[in-house]
């Protein structure tokens, strides 16, 4: 797009979009001297191997010491780097920069212990405490590669990442606390590892008081014992294109992508946004209330504030219920947050419990300067209620776990601008969005298509799937040469705002996670009563979604269908996870098609949200849409 189109005056936010545009070497070559490379680059962009780019090929890069060491031999060391805030467990801890240093030196000195080495992977499968980005860095420190598993996930899933990943060790706890109950970590662990094929050997297991786990000699060792016993391990010399990590997200099967992130390019990115969209630097307090198993962790409880110097806040808790929907408002006061950053989702839980903002009242929020919110669409109505509780400006910005930092966002940073309900604003300096329609054509401002990044991406984003090139390819790169597809339908306005959408793919958004689809459709079809199966993402005012399964059953079948459809739900949780939030499936004759046979479900939402919708030309048969409907009444909460 045409940054000129955007304003008239010419703004920092201008400056550096045209610079990022114009000599993109020379835009991030300047902000990567921020950082300390322990050897420079030689091209600042490898476009050799073009359309897969590298950025800062040549150089080394150690992401551990530049967002720990660096600080403390900077002589910030007694700064607080990291606060734990565990209102399930009511515990607080603080850890100073050089008090984490040390810490994930020691853990470091564990992983080298247990025989850890560069290039080996290690899956951190923790609940929100303290030793999850411990383990991260830790990782980082040595060039292991981390692959964080959220705890939401059951062993099935866990397993799956497990096989490709191929660990040499999980660190793991005994438990994570979710409001009401103890999720029991090790168990799904321990069977997570005998459906791997992929055998690990060594385990790392922290022992949390709200449950002891069983530990199998050999196998597993104790996480304190072990971390007394280590000795702390330097900073390793790493290539800044080697992988940092691999996280998996979900894609249109059930498979799961593996983003590959670097640390040089990662680095870079991240303190770059810290300063221009999240307005933050050294000293000041950031707070992103998500769990590190998502990308939001890995970039903005972890690396991203650390690597600025901020002290980040590792929050175990919910924004409703741990105890109230005051709970935010009470960390923000506390630990005088400047920037925070959370899911429109925990807003509209705050919003149902506490519409009229009483328990912000009872806050003192002065030291609030802006609040982030992203991870789905985010409706104006919240956008508003949180403008006016507040009173502070609200960024809605949109990003995905492949870029790995903002590509639309208000820059506050930079230039702040005047909010558009709906719209995550304009694109941040590096990413150049634009519309494609389904022949490759840019579309005109206004009109809705296929929202595309112009190749190269900045540093940062992935650079590849995890052994899996190919994919990278075929899913993203071969749609249109010479662009990124996000996945994501959206319109650019005359003033250049970006306004996305919905998806283009059977990905749907629960509660600000991102779900497959047809990840479920695959347990769904696998019961054996069912003949074939759709599941849809149906509109839910609370979490934006809710997956809902519609089966067709084999001829013959006679079992009560509510005894179907529970087993049904529980399969999903037992294979998926509670985070899939599975919880409504409908016995149906048949599916809608298209004469080719292609299920409809663009229809069946359209009918499941109320919405008015055209009858599909193709469509094989109108009558069934009439049969369906009743059926789709909006779940039970
Ligand atoms: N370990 C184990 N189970 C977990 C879990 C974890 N780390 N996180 C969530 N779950 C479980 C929940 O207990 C729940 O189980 P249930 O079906 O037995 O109730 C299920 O997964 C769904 O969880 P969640 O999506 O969190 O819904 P909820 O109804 O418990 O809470 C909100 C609703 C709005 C409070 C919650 O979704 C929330 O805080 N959202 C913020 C979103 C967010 O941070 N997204 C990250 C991207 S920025
Ligand atoms: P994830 O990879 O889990 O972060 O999910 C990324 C997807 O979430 C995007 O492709 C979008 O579909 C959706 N998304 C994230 N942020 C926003 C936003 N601000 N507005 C609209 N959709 C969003």
């Amino acid at each position: 797009m045409d940054p000129n189109a955007m304003s008239t005056s010419n703004t920092l936010y201008q400056a550096q979009y045209q610079q990022a545009q114009l000599d993109p070497e020379a835009f991030w070559a300047a902000q990567a001297d921020a950082l300390h490379w322990d050897r420079r680059w030689d091209q600042v962009l490898d476009r050799r191997n073009a359309p897969i780019y590298r950025w800062f090929d040549g150089a080394e890069f150690n992401t551990c010491y530049n967002a720990l060491d660096r600080h403390v031999e900077a002589g910030r060391g007694d700064q607080l780097a990291l606060i734990y805030d565990s209102p399930v467990t009511d515990t607080r801890q603080q850890y100073s920069y050089r008090e984490l240093t040390e810490r994930v030196a020691r853990v470091a000195g564990l992983l080298r212990a247990q025989g850890v080495g560069k290039g080996d992977r290690v899956v951190i499968y923790l609940p929100m405490v303290p030793e999850v980005a411990i383990a991260m860095l830790a990782c980082a420190r040595i060039g292991a590669i981390h692959s964080v598993v959220f705890g939401g996930f059951a062993a099935p899933e866990l397993a799956k990442r497990i096989d490709a990943a191929k660990p040499v060790l999980v660190l793991t706890a005994s438990c994570g606390i979710e409001p009401g109950r103890i999720v029991e970590y090790k168990p799904l662990l321990d069977e997570a590892l005998t459906l791997a094929e992929h055998k690990v050997t060594r385990v790392v297991l922290l022992q949390r008081k709200q449950c002891l786990a069983s530990m199998q000699p050999g196998r597993d060792h104790d996480w304190q014992l072990a971390e007394a016993a280590a000795e702390p391990a330097p900073c390793a010399r790493i290539a800044a294109t080697d992988p940092l990590y691999v996280l998996y997200t979900s894609g249109t099967t059930g498979k799961p992508k593996g983003v590959v992130r670097d640390h040089g390019g990662h680095a870079v990115a991240l303190l770059y946004s810290m300063k221009a969209v999240y307005d933050v630097g050294p000293g000041d307090v950031f707070w992103a209330a998500s769990d590190c198993g998502w990308v939001v962790g890995h970039s903005y409880i972890v690396y991203g504030p650390l690597l600025a110097g901020c002290t980040t806040i590792l929050y175990e808790g919910k924004p409703v219920g741990t105890p109230d929907a005051g709970a935010f408002w009470r960390v923000i006061s506390q630990y005088r947050v400047k920037s925070f950053f959370t899911a429109p989702t925990a807003f509209r839980a705050i919003k149902k419990e506490d519409p009229r903002g009483e328990l912000i009242g009872r806050y003192d929020l002065s030291s609030l300067k802006t609040l982030y919110l992203a991870g789905e669409r985010c409706d104006p109505d919240t956008v508003l209620w949180a403008q006016q509780m507040l009173k502070v400006p609200v960024v809605d910005h949109w990003w995905q776990t492949e870029l790995g930092w903002p590509a639309i966002a208000n820059c506050i940073g930079l230039t702040p601008m005047t909010v558009k309900p709906g719209s995550a604003t304009v694109p941040v300096p590096g990413f150049d969005m634009q519309v494609l329609d389904a022949d490759g054509a840019a579309l005109p401002a206004g009109e809705i298509g296929n929202l595309v990044i112009k190749l190269p991406l900045p540093p940062g984003t992935l650079a590849t799937l995890w052994n899996d090139e190919a994919g990278y390819r075929d899913n993203y790169l071969s749609r249109y040469p010479g662009y990124y597809l996000t996945g994501d339908a959206g319109v650019i306005d005359e003033d250049g705002y970006c306004w996305v959408m919905s998806r283009i793919d059977d990905i749907i958004n629960v509660a600000g996670h991102r779900l497959s689809t047809g990840a479920m459709e695959e347990i769904l079809a696998a019961h054996p009563d069912v003949a074939e199966c759709a599941v849809i993402g149906v509109a839910d005012a609370l979490k934006g979604q809710l997956p809902v399964g519609l089966v067709v059953l084999k001829s013959g079948v006679t079992r009560p269908a509510d005894e179907i459809t529970r087993e049904l739900v529980e399969r999903v949780r037992a294979s998926i996870g509670a985070v899939a939030a599975f919880k409504q499936a409908v016995i149906v004759p048949r599916l809608p098609k298209t004469r080719s046979g292609k299920v409809l479900r663009a229809t069946m939402r359209a009918i499941a949200d109320g919405r008015s919708y055209t009858m599909p030309a193709t469509i094989d048969d109108p009558r069934i849409l009439d049969e369906i409907a009743p059926l789709l009444v909006p779940p039970p909460r």
